[in-house]
């Protein structure tokens, strides 16, 4: 039987700005805290930084025809916020909102949706310079930065996401470490996540007050499947702390408005959470038009105890992840990116491996969308970042042939179904990435494209999983795999 999607769906690919553009000192671009990072020795697999990354910034025309040519009918990108907010204050560059008003249009003539992301990790290394996302002023700036694009571009632009993944700003930039900016203080992490949610309420806010009645305001969040190991009270316990770590400190406070209190007690010996001021919560909680998930692998936890099957929390090496994906890349860190919960054991799920190790598991994309259809009622959903690394090497004959990876959107585009038919509301699928690029501490070791990049000539070739997502997009009817 025919697997078959509701007409509208939307059909896209996804990318950020600083793996693919490039062109970093171009046109009054400041550093951002990428940009500090990579080029900190021993940061990144190879040293590997977004100087140049897949020149996107000048092939931006290409790149869309390209995507017109595969056929999809959106494409999620971030703006880069020091090349439109040099040092994240001030007036904006109009030769960086340029850019983006150019892309969009390109998009737009196409037939293609545009998808903004306001922020997608590279903050103003001067903003990080001022303390960084624990100090609150980050959050009013990111929503004057929000207005900024917001009226620039709301005129085109429809649909708007505030931040992505801000557990991994948070967890892996500031407790961690192994992300930008590279701090490893748990507590810094904690006052984070909540300048991150606040930013998100206010940037929120400042759309709704520039965009036209037809925007629509979203976040993309990267929720852990979390499994206990067993269900013993103490697995159970340590699947409970990782779930208000992973999950809960942001669905809260956007969701309902509140921290969840087993959180408070979890973190209380680090921090009385005296930084959440009166009015905040109230802040934080926007309505909003979809949710964005993103997912990549399950996460299974146990308490101490299991380390014969597991590695502690610090999860950066073999079966070790954290929120379903360990995004440590280069040596393992021996900072946990989970405040309160160090003790926590992480397994490697059941499944088999993609290049980054992380299993592949569809049943836990299901397993989110419909509790987010629980969590989040009447707001649709869109998965915004799905996808897989595989080592793809470019045949005689120059073709890349990628079967684990359409194997890997079959499965996880057929759960999509799933949840769909089982109750959930989701409007929209965005394969990361469109193209190869720079996998954040990982370099450009790790392939995600449907779109392979040869790094030495920038040269693009469709891989076989872009041939098959193609008609995907172009019928709305999941292609089978292709046998071999
Ligand atoms: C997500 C990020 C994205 C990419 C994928 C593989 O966590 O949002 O930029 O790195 O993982």
């Amino acid at each position: 039987m025919s697997v078959t999607f509701p007409p509208g769906f939307l059909w896209g690919t996804a990318t950020a700005a600083y793996q693919i553009e490039g062109a970093t000192r171009e046109n009054g671009r400041t550093p951002s805290i990428w940009d500090t990072f990579s080029h900190t020795p021993g940061k990144t697999e190879n040293g590997d930084t977004g100087d140049t990354a897949v020149e996107h910034f000048h092939r931006r025309a290409e790149d869309v025809r390209m995507m017109a040519d595969l056929g999809v009918n959106a494409y999620r990108f971030s703006v880069s916020w020091p090349r439109v907010q040099p040092t994240g204050r001030g007036p904006a560059v109009q030769r960086g909102l340029d850019f983006y008003r150019g892309l969009v249009d390109d998009l737009l003539a196409h037939g293609i949706e545009p998808v903004l992301t306001l922020y997608h990790w590279d903050l103003p290394q001067e903003l990080e310079s001022a303390g960084g996302w624990p100090e609150r002023e980050t959050a009013n700036r990111f929503a004057e930065y929000a207005r900024i694009v917001g009226e620039a571009l709301g005129d085109r632009v429809t649909r708007w996401t505030t931040l992505n993944e801000p557990w991994c700003s948070a967890f892996l930039g500031y407790a961690s470490g192994v992300h930008a900016p590279g701090r490893t203080d748990p507590v810094a992490a904690l006052r984070s996540a909540h300048h991150l949610n606040l930013g998100h309420g206010l940037a929120a806010q400042a759309l709704r007050s520039v965009l036209p009645a037809r925007g629509k305001v979203s976040v993309s969040l990267n929720p852990a499947a979390v499994r206990p190991l067993t269900r013993s009270p103490e697995d159970m316990d340590a699947r409970r702390r990782i779930d208000a770590l992973a999950n809960r400190v942001f669905s809260g406070p956007m969701l309902k408005g509140a921290y969840p209190e087993d959180l408070f007690t979890d973190t209380a010996r680090l921090t009385d959470w005296s930084f959440v001021q009166d009015g905040d919560l109230a802040a934080i909680r926007q309505p909003l038009d979809s949710l964005g998930i993103n997912y990549y692998q399950p996460t299974v936890v146990s308490a101490a105890g299991h380390k014969d099957r597991g590695h502690e929390g610090s999860g950066q090496e073999g079966g070790a992840q954290e929120a379903g994906e360990s995004h440590g890349g280069h040596g393992a860190s021996v900072h946990s990116p989970w405040p309160g919960a160090e003790s926590v054991v992480f397994h490697q799920a059941p499944g088999e491996l993609t290049e980054m190790g992380w299993s592949v598991d569809p049943t836990g994309l299901y397993d989110l969308l419909l509790r987010y259809t629980r969590e989040a009622p009447g707001v649709p959903l869109m998965v915004t970042e799905n996808g897989a690394a595989y080592v793809d090497k470019p045949a005689a004959d120059g073709t890349v042939h990628d079967p684990d990876r359409i194997r890997y959107l079959h499965g996880h585009i057929s759960a999509v179904r799933r949840a769909i038919t089982d109750g959930a509301d989701v409007r929209g699928y965005f394969l990361w990435s469109l193209l190869d690029n720079f996998e954040w501490a990982y370099g450009y070791g790790k392939r995600f494209g449907a779109v392979h990049v040869d790094y030495e000539t920038q040269r693009r070739t469709p891989k076989s999983s872009a041939r098959w997502y193609s008609k995907l997009a172009a019928t709305g009817v999941l292609p089978e795999v292709p046998i071999g």
